[in-house]
């Protein structure tokens, strides 16, 4: 196992693919992707390599995320390397959904067990204004034709935001009422690109939770390589909420992640200050040096990050590192 200096074990990867991203999200690209057509993204061998490393080192459960990952072509190749690597149980992917309703069906049947898509509204005209695609209805049709898949979760993020979906709880918890998929809300975070629209929008978590325990939603307890949400449920709903509030004071000591970006970097934190190139290690003949390479870079993870503080590393915004 990778243990780090408190004791923590990591289970769980967040592999990004391409920082690519069709989407113009209000809190994370409001301008759109900026990076023209810049390639040099991990290849599907380098990706085989690497996970191969961390599953040597027990990782179990691999996210695949973006940017916007299913804009590589060879999505489903990904997929299909990540389920031939031994030791891997558990494959999850996070999408905006804009293919979800034409390719589901093809990624499950690659090996695909877990799919998020990012929904923040539930009322297509905000949909447009958050994420500037007039998408609503496919994104949604998307998600009941992965029901229809049998696929073992389905998950909704959404992130909260006082002036964009502020008003729309009861209408998530309606929604939920009789589907079985899980709604993660996520506190917006700040990015050293976001601050006056982190500073306007903010909404701490801790309130939802309050009105969830009052109203008779139940909080269930974590598996070993779960996300980092707080779960909630209730017998009169099929769906579950979920709250991921990364500036509640024990939000580190959970972590059990570990995430890889688009070019091969490890980042050790969503807001660490620097991650470091495994690249050169990604070659058929280093997969050894990989692995000591990780086994001695674990030594050196933070106990929790420095938010709090406003210091938001080096993340400019989410589509580089997923999330
Ligand atoms: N704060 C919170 N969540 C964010 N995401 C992207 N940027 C932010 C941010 N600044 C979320 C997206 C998506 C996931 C990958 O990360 O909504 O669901
Ligand atoms: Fe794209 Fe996701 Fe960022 Fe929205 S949040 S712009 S979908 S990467």
């Amino acid at each position: 196992m990778l243990i780090d200096p408190t004791g923590r074990e990591f289970s769980y990867l967040r592999l990004s693919i391409t920082d690519v991203c069709n989407f113009k999200c209000v809190y994370c690209l409001p301008d759109g992707y900026q990076g023209g057509q810049e390639r040099g993204f991990l290849s599907v061998n380098e990706i085989s390599n690497t996970l191969k490393a961390f599953a040597h080192h027990g990782i179990e459960k691999v996210r695949i995320t973006g940017g916007e990952p299913t804009l590589r072509k060879d999505f489903i190749d990904v997929i299909r390397v990540a389920k031939d690597t031994s030791g891997i149980k558990k494959i999850a992917a996070t999408t905006n959904g804009f293919s979800l309703h034409k390719n589901i069906h093809n990624w499950v049947d690659a090996g695909l067990n877990a799919i998020n898509v990012s929904i923040d509204t539930l009322d297509p005209r905000m949909f447009n204004t958050i994420t500037g695609h007039d998408k609503f209805a496919s994104v949604m049709s998307g998600i009941d034709t992965a029901l229809e898949t049998g696929i073992e979760s389905v998950k909704i993020n959404s992130v909260l935001m006082k002036q964009y979906n502020g008003q729309e709880f009861e209408t998530f918890l309606n929604w939920i009422k009789h589907r079985p998929v899980t709604i993660r809300f996520i506190e917006l975070m700040q990015t050293s690109d976001n601050k006056t629209f982190f500073d306007a929008n903010h909404v701490s978590g801790q309130s939802l939770k309050v009105k969830l325990l009052q109203s008779g939603w139940q909080q269930v307890a974590r598996s070993a390589s779960a996300g980092p949400a707080q779960e909630f449920a209730h017998p009169d709903y099929q769906g579950k909420i979920g709250l991921i509030m990364p500036y509640s004071n024990d939000f580190c000591s959970t972590c059990n992640r570990l995430r890889v970006t688009a070019k091969g970097n490890l980042h050790l934190c969503l807001f660490s200050e620097e991650g470091i190139s495994l690249r050169e290690y990604m070659g058929d003949n280093a997969n050894t040096a990989l692995m000591d390479l990780l086994s001695r870079y674990i030594k050196t993870k933070k106990p929790t990050h420095l938010l709090h503080q406003g210091n938001t590393g080096i993340t400019t915004n989410l589509s580089m590192l997923g999330g």
